[in-house]
């Protein structure tokens, strides 16, 4: 396996990830992983990956350069190469120009990472992102790849398997970035193509098991992909040491979760508690218009309803939980900058009942843990679902959430949901919804004048969430959508269409 030492970067899961899709195991570890245990994982290969500060600063990361002593391939990735360099003996600078996005690389010399790369004159397109950077290397290293800002752009030892990049070769932009992988983890680590979602199933399930032993665990089961898929993995770990518990938030859309909780309850040895508390959702939401308040108001009577289910348990030890690394850095409070939404799980709930979390999917993106799911034998309507938020409807309705809001828009979200299967458009999209926009808007019907709300459309592309295209839905599809909303839900005169992307703008409305 290929061991990561992170050091904060925003693309470090990333750089597991590209390892996978090479169906090469990889684990990724603080890099304060004390050596001794780096050297007990045996890994084939190790790499560092970037992070936000600079070696000179006073408490800057750094790992222990007895890894450089291992006999193991290294790849240093920007501030990974940084730490590389200055631990072996090199120069780093702080750059006048921060270098931030594309970037040209002038392969300068042949290097093993760069094998099979188009012969000289080679030049690629690669993504930087830095402010320091390296104008000396370490003794015995020659540099292999200039850009204009990086005079060492790449790195290699003359003797030893060692590799500094300046650049990201884990982000799509650097379109060479798997041929680089590939040549590391391959021809320089001599991995093999052997890792399976199956094999991943195989590590996971032993390692819930030693920690768990014979501990009691919870679930909160929403019905959604990835509380399901946690859920199922647990089950199957540690069988009827597990209890799910569904809360019916009475934000859910029509029938949602009916075919997840079907799925469960039919599994032996595992006991599944299904609980109705729309009525107590709606109350704690009377009143409530913003984002963050909402919420904080799910989120919070969440955790209200769960705790006293779970209490009813007797003791438990551990609450899994489907988080997954979307979740993980979007709500991840880095250096003091706010997280962009808060996204709603169990949260808060692991300390007030002493709880200890487990978490298998936390590495994950989502199309990984679909496939995770159906390898599980989860139906697949449930797995190859789209995403829906934790706050559910109650944030695709702007301002208060009222009963009858919530009526309309199911209501108007079932017609989309229809139209958008029917029409062949639901495996095609990564999400496609209603929101509900409760200001209201002149519309004629008949002979009488109308004054009524609006239903906005959003349907987007993505591939993991992180970013999201708006869908170039045919008109015709929308022309449908729109005339049936109109017609057939009351209440609702118009229907717009949301052509806005992320960034700048997010998937959900709040
Ligand atoms: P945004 O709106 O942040 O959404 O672009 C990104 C993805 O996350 C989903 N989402 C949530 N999921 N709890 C969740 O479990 C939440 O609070 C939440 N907010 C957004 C959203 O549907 C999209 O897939």
């Amino acid at each position: 396996k290929i061991v990561i030492l992170d050091f904060g970067s925003q693309t470090t899961q990333l750089i597991a990830r590209r390892i996978r899709e090479q169906r090469v195991y990889s684990e990724i570890h603080p890099y304060t992983l004390p050596l001794e245990r780096l050297r007990a994982m045996q890994p084939k290969g190790i790499v560092l990956s970037g992070g936000p500060a600079s070696v000179y600063d006073g408490d800057a990361p750094s790992s222990d350069p007895g890894i450089f002593a291992l006999g193991v391939p290294i790849l240093g990735i920007c501030y990974g190469a940084q730490l590389m360099m200055h631990q072996l003996g090199g120069q780093i600078e702080s750059a006048e120009k921060r270098e931030f996005g594309k970037a040209e690389l002038a392969i300068q010399r042949p290097d093993r990472l760069f094998a099979g790369l188009a012969p000289k004159p080679s030049r690629h397109q690669v993504w930087m992102s830095h402010g320091d950077r390296i104008t000396a290397p370490a003794p015995g290293f020659v540099i292999s790849a200039t850009s204009v800002h990086s005079p060492a752009a790449a790195l290699g030892h003359a003797e030893k398997p060692f590799f500094a990049l300046q650049f990201h070769p884990e982000v799509a932009h650097t379109a060479i970035g798997t041929d680089i992988l590939k040549n590391f983890i391959f021809n320089i680590c001599g991995c093999e193509p052997s890792w399976t979602v199956q094999s991943f199933i195989e590590t996971t399930v032993a390692a819930i098991r030693a920690r768990v032993g014979q501990g009691k665990v919870i679930c909160a089961l929403s019905g959604g992909v990835d509380s399901s898929v946690t859920a199922a993995l647990v089950h199957r770990a540690v069988g009827k040491q597990l209890t799910c518990i569904h809360v019916d938030t009475g934000l859910m859309r029509s029938g949602e979760s009916d075919a997840v909780i079907r799925f469960f309850s039919s599994q032996s040895e595992l006991t599944l508690v299904d609980i109705d508390a729309s009525d107590f959702f709606l109350s704690r939401l009377r009143g409530v218009t913003s984002p963050e308040e909402k919420r904080r108001q799910i989120g919070h009577g969440f955790i209200e309803i769960f705790e006293r289910e779970a209490n009813k348990l007797g003791e438990v030890h551990f609450l899994a939980q489907g988080t997954l690394y979307p979740d993980v850095i979007e709500s991840v409070t880095f250096r003091g900058k706010a997280p962009i939404k808060s996204h709603h799980n169990v949260g808060g709930l692991p300390e007030r009942m002493r709880l200890e979390l487990v978490e298998p999917l936390r590495d994950l993106f989502k199309d990984e843990v679909r496939l995770l799911g159906l390898e599980l034998g989860l139906p697949k309507e449930a797995i190859l679902r789209q995403p829906f938020p934790g706050p559910g409807l109650g944030i695709r309705i702007m301002g208060e959430i009222t009963a009858e809001r919530l009526a309309v828009l199911r209501l108007a979200d079932a017609i989309v949901l229809e139209e958008i299967k029917n029409t062949g458009w639901y495996d095609k999209v990564w999400q496609s919804f209603a929101v509900l926009l409760p200001i209201r808007t002149v519309g004629v019907m008949g002979d009488s004048r109308t004054y009524e709300h609006v239903i906005a459309l959003r349907a987007v592309d993505s591939k993991d969430a992180m970013t999201a295209d708006w869908s170039r839905l045919p008109y015709e599809v929308l022309a449908r959508i729109s005339n049936r909303i109109i017609n057939e839900v009351r209440g609702v005169n118009r229907v717009v269409y949301d052509i806005s992307s992320k960034p700048p703008a997010t998937i959900e409305w709040e």
